[in-house]
């Protein structure tokens, strides 16, 4: 018998793609994936290097991916399980895990989730279990604007002066998904009123200032002008200030990539490494693009 008629041969195994290619941006960091079609299943060689990949640059780009929602779907779960948002009204029909991020109107009734990344953030936040990555699929761009920053919190961490990273290595602040909501709410069509069952979905949190990529084992800055509120470890007018320092140098400009939209782009992030800002959209523009975010770790 030959060698090859007596390797094993796994019927689900895809074969790896000869051309995936992994290049830097010319940016502080992120990279894009070259050659690697999602509508595919993804051979392990393959999500191996991804996975590896997105641990390296943070922020990967896969270039004209024509994909159903349901390969967003089946490519995002590779990574973890999904998390279901709290805006029930904005899940795309038939697949509950796909929020639609979007300003437009159909009907007189928006579509989907208009003001999404008005404020620097990272995803779930709010949550005991705040997201590993999120992956964006873009499904309609405008011809202006409409650009997501995003910004490294481990060179934040790292950037910071030795004495603030002493003052708040033991310090834990609060994340709360409402903390923003009634400001968006009063300027904007996209935020209804949360019932009882939704409020208790996004109790607020508490987690570290400074989190442990829990693969990686990096430190990163972890507090945003969305969702935290205090430190819970310091009087209040203390919290505010050290707070407002943090928000300030946690998005420099030397630490953010501005990610130009490209049709059928799919963005992948990683919550625990970068907080991401969607620039805006002028009004008349229409822009759309499909989320998953996958569940991380509890913070620690
Ligand atoms: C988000 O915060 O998930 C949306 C970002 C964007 O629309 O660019």
């Amino acid at each position: 018998m030959s060698a090859l008629a007596s390797s094993p041969v796994r019927p689900d195994s895809a074969t790896p793609d000869a051309g995936l290619v992994i290049r830097a941006l010319d940016a502080p960091f992120g990279a894009e994936v070259i050659g690697l079609d999602l509508s595919r299943p993804l051979a392990d060689e393959d999500f191996a290097r991804i996975h590896r990949a997105h641990l390296d640059h943070h922020v990967l780009v896969f270039r004209d991916q024509r994909i159903t929602p349901a390969q967003q779907v089946a490519f995002s779960r590779r990574f973890g399980p999904l998390q279901i948002h709290v805006q029930k009204k904005f899940q795309l029909a038939g697949h509950p895990e796909v929020l639609v991020v979007s300003n437009i109107k159909e009907n007189g009734e928006p579509i989907g989730l208009g003001d999404a990344g008005h404020f620097w953030h990272s995803d779930l936040s709010y949550k005991d279990k705040p997201s590993l990555g999120s992956l964006l699929h873009a499904q309609e761009l405008p011809a202006e604007g409409g650009d997501t920053l995003f910004a490294n919190q481990h060179a934040a961490y790292d950037a910071l002066p030795e004495a603030l990273k002493t003052t708040i290595a033991p310090l834990r602040a609060e994340h709360s998904y409402l903390a923003k909501y009634e400001e968006l709410r009063a300027r904007s069509p996209w935020r209804p009123k949360l019932t009882q069952a939704q409020l208790d979905e996004v109790k607020p949190v508490v987690h570290p200032i400074v989190r442990t990529h829990p693969e990686t084992g990096r430190k990163a800055l972890f507090v945003s002008e969305h969702f935290t509120t205090r430190i819970v470890d310091l009087p209040e007018d203390e919290s505010a200030a050290v707070l407002a320092e943090l928000f300030a140098l946690a998005v420099k400009p030397q630490l953010q990539y501005r990610h130009p939209w490209q049709p059928n782009d799919m963005v992948f992030w990683d919550n625990r490494s970068v907080q991401h800002l969607a620039a805006g959209t002028p009004d008349h523009l229409r822009r759309k693009l499909y989320r998953t975010t996958i569940e991380g770790d509890v913070p620690y």
